[in-house]
């Protein structure tokens, strides 16, 4: 099979790690080779930096070196895991990539986004997803699912911020037409995922039965 790239994303509680996983099910049950990697991380390097991400101490991280640093793990995912894997044939699955730092860092920080597009484009040297899935939920039901008890630094910012990221995904669908899909992700877990596994298996008609 031709080496794809799959991406999810989607806001914090919107289910996007238990599609993934049921993708991988699917994707075992019917032979396919493929990989998953989760963002930011996936490498030892990429692991480090999420823990400094993610560590609720880290409050004086500012928005400009918190982008810097996802790029970084980004960089360092692709050079050493996606691009190596893509070049194999095989089936890349990621759950989170280019998107989440438009979406968070732009719309929810507040960043320019033409300046972490340029960012995004240097840490992947280009690369972009040959399909994306937007898990789409109103950020006062996501909510509900995240951890409230430790929730992680991310986790920590609250629903105002989460309804900037959502807006951020809705306009990256809207300027990415051919690449993003938005699934409602407010469904049953399996009717989202048999959304998705249509998608795939249409998309994918060639590659998956070539493999
Ligand atoms: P996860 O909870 O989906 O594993 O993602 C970790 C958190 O990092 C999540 O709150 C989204 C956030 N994030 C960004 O803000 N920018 C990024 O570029 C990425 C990859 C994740």
């Amino acid at each position: 099979m031709a080496g794809r790239l799959v991406t999810f994303e989607g806001i914090d509680g919107s289910g996007k790690s238990t599609q993934v996983q049921l993708l991988e099910q699917e994707l075992k049950r019917i032979r396919v080779q493929f990989i998953t990697f989760r963002e930011p991380g996936g490498t030892k390097l990429s692991e480090k930096i999420r823990e400094i991400l993610l560590d609720k101490k880290n409050i004086e991280l500012s928005s400009t070196a918190e982008s810097l640093l996802f790029a970084a793990a980004r960089a360092q995912l692709t050079t050493e895991k996606i691009k190596p894997a893509l070049g194999e044939g095989k089936f890349v699955i990621c759950d989170r990539f280019i998107d989440s730092t438009i979406a968070y860092q732009g719309y929810g920080r507040g960043l320019d986004i033409n300046d972490l597009e340029i960012i995004n484009n240097i840490a992947t040297d280009g690369l972009t997803p040959d399909l994306t899935f937007i898990l789409d939920i109103n950020p006062s039901k996501a909510v509900e699912r995240m951890d409230t008890v430790a929730p992680d630094r991310m986790e920590a910012t609250g629903v105002d911020f989460f309804r900037k990221v959502r807006e951020g995904y809705h306009q990256i669908l809207e300027q990415n037409p051919d690449r993003c899909i938005a699934i409602n992700a407010e469904q049953a877990q399996k009717n989202v995922f048999n959304e998705i596994n249509q998608i795939i298996l249409k998309r994918f008609a060639k590659e998956l039965t070539c493999s």
